[in-house]
């Protein structure tokens, strides 16, 4: 009851102070901040799948008051109050897009050609999209930016901590060690602050950037940041999930959401996002252009950074910006070795 209370002046507080809200809207709340949910109420939520702030935000009040066991006008405030904390469908002044813009960080890759042409290194608040052919080097740079993250800012980190959605079982952190020693970082250290999941399939993985949300919510009440968020594949699940022409409209469809989700939790924690995409180099298992990644004009237009990486001789892997928006269009070699990326 005390804490219910609690939350209701707090919310009348946010609305007299502007930047107070902001400060909210950045994540710090778990759904048990607003009003009228307490613990009871928010156990219902999560078991029926409401793991957000930003879920309760576009659920209607009477989805949500039939699985909480509530009064429709209690939901529908509940309701109003996530949209305020979410921001969902509330439109920003320039000035507010522009602090935010201000804060974006970079994480770099291990190699100054790569980060080069990222134009600095990996973007927070952004999508990066490695795709490519297998062993083209797409999970190597997705271990080594999870350890780089974890740099002091100095030498191209940003002392954060790192979630990583594992759909194809290939987190090894065997190579995490590997490349902290090679960092001078201390490897026990560095593993215990990769979270990482497996996604059992694409409804899973989609959940799990909620459950992710929660995670770094906690965590950033224990003073530990969140600023990078793996998904190692993106696409795998969502490819073997749907097969054939009558279910690519559906299947496109949750990329899109499981696309805007993810951006969103890159903006809530200035994190970056890095997603892989396998494309088929063999032209006969593929329709059109072989080289062209899953998910098509989805992935293409919400990622703000799109890799194209492909093998060259030996450990050399050659990485190619496509359409980036502000960067011109070329290309840099890098290597992969035990220690992890390096330039050639
Ligand atoms: P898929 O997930 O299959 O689509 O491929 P991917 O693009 O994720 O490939 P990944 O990043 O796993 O690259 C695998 C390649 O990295 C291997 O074939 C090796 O060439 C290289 N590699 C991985 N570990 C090491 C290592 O310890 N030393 C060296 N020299 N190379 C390594
Ligand atoms: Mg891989």
């Amino acid at each position: 009851m005390a804490r219910k209370k609690e939350n209701q002046e707090s919310s009348v507080e946010m609305q007299e102070n502007e930047s107070e809200m902001i400060d909210a809207a950045e994540g710090a709340v778990d759904i048990e901040d607003l009003p009228f949910v307490g613990p009871a109420t928010a156990e219902k939520l999560r078991g029926a799948g409401y793991y957000s702030i930003e879920a309760i935000a576009v659920a209607s009040p009477q989805e949500l008051s039939s699985v909480a066991e509530i009064g429709e006008s209690t939901a529908a405030k509940i309701i109003a109050a996530a949209r305020k904390l979410a921001n969902v469908g509330g439109f920003e002044t320039g000035d507010v897009v522009y602090e935010r813009r201000k804060k974006v960080g970079k994480i770099t890759t291990g190699s100054q050609a790569l980060d080069n042409l990222l134009g600095g290194g990996i973007e927070t608040q952004a999508i990066t999209e490695l795709f490519g052919e297998f062993g083209s080097g797409k999970t190597q740079i997705c271990h080594q930016v999870a350890v780089n993250v974890q740099l002091p800012k100095d030498k191209g980190g940003l002392d954060g901590a790192v979630v990583v959605i594992d759909t194809e079982g290939t987190f090894r952190p065997e190579r995490i060690i590997q490349m902290a020693e090679a960092k001078g970082l201390d490897p026990d250290r560095v593993l215990k602050n990769i979270y990482v999941a497996q996604a059992y399939n694409s409804n899973h993985q989609m959940l799990l950037v909620d459950n992710a949300k929660e995670l770094a919510n906690r965590l950033k009440k224990e003073g530990v940041n969140v600023r990078l968020l793996v998904v190692d594949s993106l696409t795998a699940h969502f490819r073997a999930e749907y097969v054939g022409r009558g279910t690519l409209a559906d299947r496109q469809q949750k990329l899109n959401k499981h696309l805007h989700d993810l951006l969103r939790f890159g903006e809530i924690f200035n994190a970056a996002i890095v997603v892989t995409n396998q494309v088929m180099a063999k032209p006969d298992q593929f329709f059109g252009d072989p080289t062209k990644p899953v998910g098509g004009h989805i992935v293409a237009h919400t990622a703000t950074f799109r890799v194209y990486l492909r093998k060259s001789k030996g450990e050399l892997r050659v990485a190619r910006l496509i359409d980036s928006p502000h960067l011109p269009e070329s290309e840099a070699i890098f290597r992969v070795t035990e220690k992890g990326i390096e330039d050639k």
